[in-house]
């Protein structure tokens, strides 16, 4: 069985061919193309919609031919087609959705809509879920640029939501720091550089909502707004640093990386104790971690560390899999399409689709 996926939730256009491995067992990636917009956007300072879905029609039709090629199938050969049919922009989640669903009706194969959370959801387990074990229970931590999520797993389609951000999202409040501190977007790889040599415990940074399951990271970034003049006038002699006394504020050298490591481990800290406090409540012996911020290195050792320490399994996804990609769009559709699921063609795209209720 072979499956070609669409992404465009976002800035991303990603297409993806996954293959069922041999007698059933896991999945073989064929080809994984994934075109980023950041260039077009980072003029403006965030993403522009309209740009964003006029860009995605540009690229998917390339990217197509491109993940055929590199598969060596035909379009026509798919044994059916999937695209994320939300949460996102709609006018960028239409194009991909459109897409799949005419390759879909013009092929006369069956159509998936997937879910972007349940494709980050499942990408530790990419390539190696046996058909006959599917998914193992887990407690997934899904942290991504627009989404902070705890999730107890039962099985594939079988999600409780324990815990989300009531704010800011964690890779959010790596933009949004970035930001002030003059650095580039998206922040998460910036700050993670920049910490990189930094004493974490130099500046004090609130861990907001210790009680409580869900997460907050608005007050931390408020923290950081508010120490940075404080810092720029106790730390740094007139031009040893680079200049700028108002956001964004260009610190340089010892207290940057120091500023970062303190930020840095403060969301990493919140995120670590309530997964870990999630996993000993709910009773599960693996902890998954997904999402664009799980590409960070810290967070993931310190995670691992921990699960080792109190005897729980960790899976991560792959790095290149943390970030948005169609990989794990065809390979949800996979397990869903193995396991029963197809979707109607009318099915609408839907900006706020909820991972479980
Ligand atoms: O999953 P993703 O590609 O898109 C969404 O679904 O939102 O996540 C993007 C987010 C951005 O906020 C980015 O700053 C963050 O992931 N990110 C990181 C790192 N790499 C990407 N955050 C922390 N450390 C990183 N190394
Ligand atoms: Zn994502």
């Amino acid at each position: 069985m072979t499956i070609l996926a669409l992404e465009t939730s976002c800035d991303e256009t990603a297409v993806a061919i996954v293959r069922e491995g041999n007698s059933g067992s896991g999945s073989d990636l064929l080809a994984s193309e994934v075109a980023s917009q950041i260039a077009a956007h980072e003029k403006y300072g965030g993403i522009v919609p309209e740009i964003a879905s006029r860009n995605h029609l540009v690229y998917a039709p390339g990217l197509l031919n491109r993940a055929a090629g590199l598969a060596k199938i035909n379009l026509s050969e798919m044994d059916a087609f999937a695209a994320t049919s939300g949460p996102g922009l709609a006018s960028s989640l239409m194009i991909g959705a459109s897409i799949a669903k005419g390759l879909a009706i013009g092929f006369s194969k069956p159509y998936l809509a997937v879910n972007h959370l349940e494709g980050h959801l499942l990408s530790p387990f990419f390539g190696n879920v046996k058909k006959e074990n599917q998914i193992r229970p887990n407690i997934s931590l899904i942290v991504s640029g627009g989404h902070t999520l705890l999730v107890q797993v039962q099985a594939l389609d079988e999600y409780t939501i324990i815990g989300r951000t009531v704010d800011d999202a964690a890779g959010e409040a790596f933009d949004k720091v970035a930001k002030l501190l003059g650095l580039g977007y998206p922040g998460g790889p910036e700050i993670e550089s920049h910490a990189r040599g930094g004493d974490s415990h130099r500046f004090d940074l609130p861990r907001s909502m210790p009680e409580s399951e869900n997460f907050s990271f608005s007050g931390l970034k408020t923290a950081v707004r508010y120490l940075l003049p404080k810092i720029v006038e106790r730390f740094c002699e007139p031009r040893k640093h680079s200049g700028l006394t108002q956001a964004p504020y260009k610190l340089d050298g010892q207290v940057l990386a120091d500023l970062c490591a303190s930020f840095q481990q403060a969301i990493i800290d919140v995120l670590v104790c309530k997964t870990i406090a999630a996993a000993k409540k709910y009773r599960f012996d693996l902890v998954t971690v997904s999402g664009g911020v799980s590409c960070n290195q810290e967070l993931r050792k310190q995670l691992g560390e921990a699960c080792t320490r109190e005897g729980f399994e960790f899976k991560s996804a792959e790095p290149w899999l943390c970030t948005d990609n169609a990989a794990m769009i065809a390979f949800t559709a996979l397990l869903r399409l193995q396991a029963g699921f197809q979707s109607d063609v009318t099915e609408e795209i839907d900006p706020n689709l909820a991972l479980a209720e």
